[in-house]
């Protein structure tokens, strides 16, 4: 028996874009909301270091703007830029209002919470809950989120692929809802919706090692990709600089805001090198501080390097950083005494989803939020905290978008059930993860935080490869949750070595050898890539430039 469900809305993912859009949502529509884990893992939860926001009587939206646009090498979107800054504050205050519980500044301060510092900032601007600003975002959202009647809430629920028009054949563009795999039952459900809003997080576990959780498989742009819309900046990977270094950490991340409050990064005999490398030092752009670190990692055949904050007062640090230190002990380290072995990993992905400012995508019905879309805000380097900021403008814009549209729509026609009548069971389940480990570890080797055309060109090869082989799986043997993520990361992996491929300069996070300097030619561009065979609106915009 198949089972199908209606909505108004459709929400695939549960992180700060996804569960803010359905908050903010739920007064006006029915909402299924999807998350293929349970409701709360996510990017989200994990985050760190704050949410930039200008608050500081020193500080200015324009401050704010500069700061974005510098550390963005060129290619943020500046309408984008002044649109997102611009809303930080409405935003921050509506998360205040619904309870999360950020760190007060010390009586006496005259800004009532206290901002820490991260790179690329020329001001204190980032707004925190102690070093665990995400998990007091998402824990928060959750509960009301879970609390709403008008939310339908669908743990353990993957979305396979996106329904349109199109593809039933019908003379109608639009997005219609989605193919879900329920990941406990076994089966495959129809969700139909007006509106589908895709909120599926990044892509980091397209690499080997990546601050990022399991859930971060990319499979939104994918989906979004094979339903014909178009992706930009793919090459754009942000590394963060500084994850724990040990074989059991999985990459723990060591907030920026620990460089913020003073951290200094060393060598293995002691010294400091940042200032060799920008006069920022610490507190220079990602991009810089991670391809510093990598430079002096292979100068000295070193497995790490150190972040040193031990100079402050054990006090100051418990209090700052209590989950950092915590985990950090656990690992058999105290950083109130020593410094931390750090290597840089994967850990953001400035591409996406083409959108324009309300999160729509170029399929009507389709829109696309958070970290798997593309605004155009961060450019070409993401400046820290400013991702959960982009999550919560963009979903409040498409939350207002759909809330206009939603008088004026219909119930769309019948999806017909998922067909399994042509698969088996496979014979050999392994492949999956052997296929998975191949793909992790040459994005790793091949297109990493330095490039060169020779390694892209390996690694191009390989993915092509691996496509086939998963298509062909895919095709003859009954999809599971591994099967679904694997898929969606090899053609993640094609996107992003083909937008590699197309930029022949060095701009920001895409650094390659045999082109170690930005284009001065010609000015900046997006890449931008349309699927050959996209709907006919996708075309037309194209054909128009972004449309807003
Ligand atoms: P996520 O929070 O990643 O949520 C994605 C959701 O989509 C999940 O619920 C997942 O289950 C669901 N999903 C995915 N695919 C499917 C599918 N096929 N079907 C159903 N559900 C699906 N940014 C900042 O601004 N400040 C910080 O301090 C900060 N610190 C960070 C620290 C770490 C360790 C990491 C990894 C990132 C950090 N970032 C930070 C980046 C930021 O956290 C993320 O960009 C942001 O949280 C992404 O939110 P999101 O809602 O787009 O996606
Ligand atoms: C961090 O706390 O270092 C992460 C901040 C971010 O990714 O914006």
């Amino acid at each position: 028996m198949s089972h199908s469900f209606h909505h108004d809305v459709l929400v695939v993912g549960s992180g700060a874009a996804g569960l803010s859009l359905a908050l903010r949502l739920a007064p006006h529509a029915r909402v299924a909301l999807l998350s293929k884990g349970p409701l709360q893992e996510g990017a989200t939860l994990y985050a760190q270091g704050g949410i930039s926001v200008v608050l500081d009587r020193e500080d200015s939206i324009a401050s704010h703007i500069a700061d974005t646009l510098a550390t963005g090498a060129g290619l943020c979107d500046e309408r984008v830029v002044e649109y997102c800054v611009s809303r930080a504050r409405e935003c921050i205050q509506w998360l205040i209002d619904l309870g999360v519980p950020f760190t007060r500044s010390p009586a006496g301060d005259p800004t009532p919470y206290h901002l820490t510092r991260e790179g690329g900032h020329s001001h204190r601007r980032v707004i925190h809950a102690a070093d665990a600003t995400g998990r007091a975002v998402e824990k928060t959202l959750e509960q009301l989120v879970r609390e709403h009647s008008n939310i339908e809430i669908f743990e353990h629920h993957l979305a396979i692929d996106l329904v349109t028009g199109a593809k039933l054949g019908l003379d109608r563009p639009d997005c219609l809802g989605a193919y879900v795999l329920d990941l406990h039952a076994g089966e495959v459900k129809v969700f139909s919706a007006a509106h589908t809003v895709l909120a599926t997080g990044g892509a980091g576990k397209v690499y080997l090692y990546t601050s990022n959780p399991d859930v971060a498989t990319g499979d939104g742009i994918a989906m979004a990709w094979r339903a014909g819309c178009r992706v930009a900046n793919m090459e754009f990977i942000q590394f963060h600089p500084t994850c724990l270094y040990h074989p059991r950490a999985k990459s723990f991340l060591i907030s920026e805001a620990v460089r913020g409050e003073g951290g200094r990064l060393l060598l293995p005999d002691g010294t400091p090198f940042m200032e060799r490398f920008d006069p920022r030092a610490e507190l220079a752009p990602r991009d810089i501080v991670a391809r510093a670190i990598d430079h002096e990692m292979k100068r000295l055949g070193a497995e790490c390097v150190y972040l040193d904050i031990s100079h402050k007062p054990a006090d100051f640090i418990r209090k700052h950083f209590p989950n950092i230190h915590r985990r950090c002990l656990e690992f058999g380290f105290d950083m109130t005494r020593e410094p931390l072995p750090v290597v840089p990993a994967a850990h953001y992905l400035c591409g996406g989803v083409v959108t324009d400012l309300r999160g729509r995508t170029d399929l009507p019905g389709l829109y696309a939020i958070g970290e798997t879309a593309w605004t155009g805000l961060h450019g070409a380097n993401r400046m820290a905290s400013n991702s959960l900021l982009e999550c919560l403008v963009f979903a409040a814009a498409a939350a207002a978008d759909i809330q206009e549209r939603l008088p004026r729509c219909g119930r769309p026609p019948a999806i017909p059930p998922w067909d399994e009548s042509q698969v088996t069971d496979s014979d050999e389940e392994v492949v999956v993860s052997h296929n998975w480990d191949e793909l992790r570890r040459f994005m790793w080797d091949y297109v990493g935080i330095v490039r060169t055309d020779k390694r892209l060109q390996r690694a191009w090869r390989r993915t092509l490869l691996l496509k086939q082989e998963i298509e062909e799986y895919y095709g003859n043997f009954r999809i599971t949750g591994d099967l679904i993520e694997l898929r969606n990361l090899v053609l993640v992996a094609e996107l992003i070595i083909r937008s590699a491929m197309e930029r022949r300069e060095s701009r920001g996070l895409h650094y390659t050898l045999d082109h170690p300097a930005p284009d001065g030619g010609t000015p900046p561009r997006n890449t931008i890539l349309a699927p050959s065979t996209g709907p006919r609106g996708a075309a037309r915009r194209l054909a128009a430039g972004r449309a807003d």
